[in-house]
């Protein structure tokens, strides 16, 4: 199954895209997706609104497809970056498998294409025994197990279903990535994977069993991780478990090397997301060359990141002594990157106005002081109206929104060349007391 997705598609070259979908013809001209207005946008669907490029978001798992030609692989896409419907179902399209961490995520890629269940690997800490059960029923390709515990449960349900389960370990390889405290993932002190030390005894455990089919190794190491080196390095640690497993009578068919590499948030032009990837894919291949395995990768950020960006009007300006706030219509609960990790993105207006640059607070209307898109930014002037484009959105930004202050999520647009759809809609106060109970 994995095999199979080395498609037609995947061996075609890559588009040449720009980094960033989001651009204006010059200075002065307004800013589009592609050949989408995002004035027209903003009056057809109100704001906030996040807003996709498909060309963007397919291009970037070509990247990966074709960097990974030369292997037998599977890019499973980690839908917590995004996981709405139009946009699973357009990498499902794609061929991309799917990496899920709840039964949430998986009833979403069931929705989206049912008949990606084969692609879909299974991550994360906590999974629930009805969580268990659903995925065995869907016959999904592996489960990445982080604990023995889990690993304990998983046999006991795929033999009440007198079913194989397929898993991985998803290890711990204690190597450091420089990256955010909150996204790093592969030391020993984080609260994932399994000690790698630990891993190889696990295995020949679990192959004793009626129940459980050790299909392969996974790490994870962190987010937005800007280097090649550390994944080389964590890889280099899973092909050595490999192949001490492969000693033992275990032959593992993949290795799951997982999802993290970091984009540019500062429109930096000299970053070229073919390189990184080629770079990375590189990194990697060295650490298993000799392995006849499978090699699955679970991207989020890098693939639909730079292919969002989060329309917002503003609202106000107000001065409060030497500060200048501008007040938008988005707030942290719509993108919740800068209060929670101090994460910067680029803000622009959609039609700039001339004149000097200037330090401003962007800032949403949630009553904490946390509420804000950005710092002390020079911004060309601004007015009450007037429409703001926050890029590199499409990861961690809808997919991390809350209805905090009882705010309704905002819609949100798949562009299609000169097209635009309306892949969810904005919801509704009524929507939001549903639930409630009087
Ligand atoms: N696989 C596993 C097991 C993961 O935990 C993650 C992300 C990924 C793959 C995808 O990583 P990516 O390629 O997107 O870096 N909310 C944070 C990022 C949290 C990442 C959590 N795990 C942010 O907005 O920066």
């Amino acid at each position: 199954m994995a095999k199979s997705t080395r498609t037609a598609r995947s061996t075609a070259s890559a588009p040449q895209l720009p980094s960033r979908p989001f651009a204006a013809a010059g200075p002065a001209a307004p800013l589009t997706c592609g050949q989408v207005s995002l004035d027209g946008l903003a009056a057809d669907f109100g704001t906030p609104l996040y807003v996709y490029d498909a060309a963007q978001i397919s291009a970037r798992l070509s990247l990966f497809q074709l960097a990974l030609a030369h292997r037998p692989h599977l890019v499973c896409y980690a839908v917590k970056a995004s996981s709405t419907l139009g946009i699973l179902r357009l990498l499902a399209a794609q061929g991309a498998g799917f990496d899920i961490v709840s039964g949430g995520e998986l009833e979403r890629v069931l929705a989206a294409a049912p008949s990606a269940a084969g692609r879909v690997v299974f991550s994360g800490a906590g999974k629930s025994v009805q969580e268990i059960d659903r995925a065995l029923e869907a016959n999904i390709l592996a489960f990445n197990v982080e604990s023995e515990d889990e690993l304990e449960l998983l046999a006991a349900r795929a033999a009440r279903r007198r079913r194989k389960a397929r898993f991985s370990l998803r290890v711990n390889p204690d190597v450091f990535a420089e990256t955010h405290p909150y996204i790093s993932t592969g030391l020993r002190e984080h609260k994932f994977g399994i000690d790698i030390r630990q891993a190889r005894r696990i295995y020949n455990q679990a192959a004793a069993s009626k129940w459980l089919t050790p299909h392969g190794v996974s790490v994870h190491i962190g987010s937005q991780i800007r280097t090649a080196e550390p994944f080389g390095a964590a890889v280099a640690r899973v092909a050595r478990l490999v192949r001490d497993l492969a000693k033992d009578g275990i032959p593992l068919t993949s290795v799951d090397a997982g999802g993290g590499l970091g984009i540019d948030y500062h429109a930096s032009p000299s970053f070229d997301p073919a390189a990184k990837v080629a770079e990375y894919a590189a990194a990697v291949e060295a650490a298993l060359k000799g392995l006849d395995v499978t090699l699955l990768l679970e991207p989020g950020r890098f693939i639909v990141a730079q292919a969002g960006a989060l329309l917002t009007r503003v609202l106000y300006i107000k001065r409060n002594g030497k500060k200048t706030f501008v007040v938008t219509d988005a707030a942290m609960n719509d993108l919740i990157r800068p209060a929670l990790y101090q994460a910067f993105h680029e803000i622009v207006p959609v039609t700039p106005r001339p004149g000097k640059l200037a330090p401003v607070d962007i800032v949403g209307p949630v009553c904490e002081s946390g509420d804000f898109f950005a710092r002390d930014r020079k911004m060309p002037p601004l007015e009450p109206g007037d429409l703001l484009a926050i890029l590199d959105a499409g990861a961690y930004g809808m997919a991390q929104s809350s209805n905090y202050n009882t705010r309704p999520r905002p819609a949100e647009v798949l562009v299609e060349g000169a097209t635009a759809q309306l892949i969810r809609r904005r919801e509704t106060i009524a929507d939001l007391l549903a639930p409630e109970l009087l």
